[in-house]
C-alpha cells in the first residue's frame, strides 16, 4: 500500500468525505450515509469529539483502495491534521471487528452479510496473542464502541441527520491539534 498524501485542512477532509455520497460498498446505505449514521450514534451516546470524528471518517479509504488496506490508508490521510487517537481508531476499525468477533462469538451473527464476508479478508478471528495485544491497548475500549456503532450505522430507514454538527466537531479536533 502506498501511503497517501495527508490532507492538510478541514476543508480538504470534508471534500474527500463528501465525494463518498452515493459511493457503495454493497451495504444498504452509501458510504457517506454509513459514516454519518455511525458518528450520530456515538454523538448520541455522549462520546467525545475525537470518537465522533473517527466514526465520521472511519471508511474514508473505502471505495478508494482495497478492503484490506482501507483502514490504514484512511488513517494516514488524516493523522497529521487530526492526531494519533483519531488515526488509530480509524486504522483499527477492521481489527476491532476481528477482536469483538473473537471475544463475543455471537456478535458475528449480528454482522451484515458484507461485513461477514470482509472479516475473512481482514484476517478472520484473532489468535489468543492478538486478543491479548489488542485488549492491552489504552484505546481498545474506544475501538470496541466505535465498532459497535459501525455495524449499527447501516440503516436505510433512518432519517439522515444534519451533518453540520459533525463538521463542527471536525473543526474542533483540528483546532485543538493546531493549538498544541
Ligand atoms: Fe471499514
Ligand atoms: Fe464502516
Amino acid at each position: 500500500m502506498d501511503a497517501p498524501m495527508p490532507l492538510q485542512s478541514v476543508d480538504a477532509v470534508w471534500a474527500a468525505f463528501a465525494t463518498q455520497e452515493g459511493m457503495s460498498d454493497g451495504e444498504a446505505v452509501d458510504i457517506w450515509t454509513h459514516q454519518v449514521q455511525t458518528a450520530e450514534l456515538l454523538a448520541r451516546q455522549g462520546e467525545d469529539d475525537e470518537m465522533v470524528v473517527a466514526a465520521l471518517l472511519h471508511d474514508l479509504g473505502d471505495g478508494r483502495v482495497s478492503e484490506a488496506d482501507h483502514a490504514e490508508w484512511g488513517a494516514a490521510l488524516v493523522r497529521p491534521l487530526l492526531g494519533e487517537r483519531v488515526a488509530w481508531l480509524i486504522a483499527t476499525h477492521a481489527e476491532s471487528k476481528r477482536y469483538v468477533c473473537t471475544v463475543q462469538p455471537a456478535y458475528y451473527d449480528t454482522l451484515s452479510p458484507v461485513s461477514q464476508r470482509t472479516l475473512a479478508k481482514q484476517g478472520g478471528l484473532m489468535t489468543p496473542e492478538e486478543v491479548r495485544a489488542f485488549a492491552a491497548h489504552p484505546w481498545a475500549d474506544d475501538a470496541v464502541r466505535l465498532r459497535l456503532a459501525d455495524d449499527a450505522g447501516k440503516d436505510p430507514q433512518r432519517p439522515l441527520p444534519d451533518p453540520a454538527p459533525f463538521r463542527a466537531a471536525l473543526q474542533r479536533v483540528a483546532a485543538a491539534r493546531a493549538g498544541l
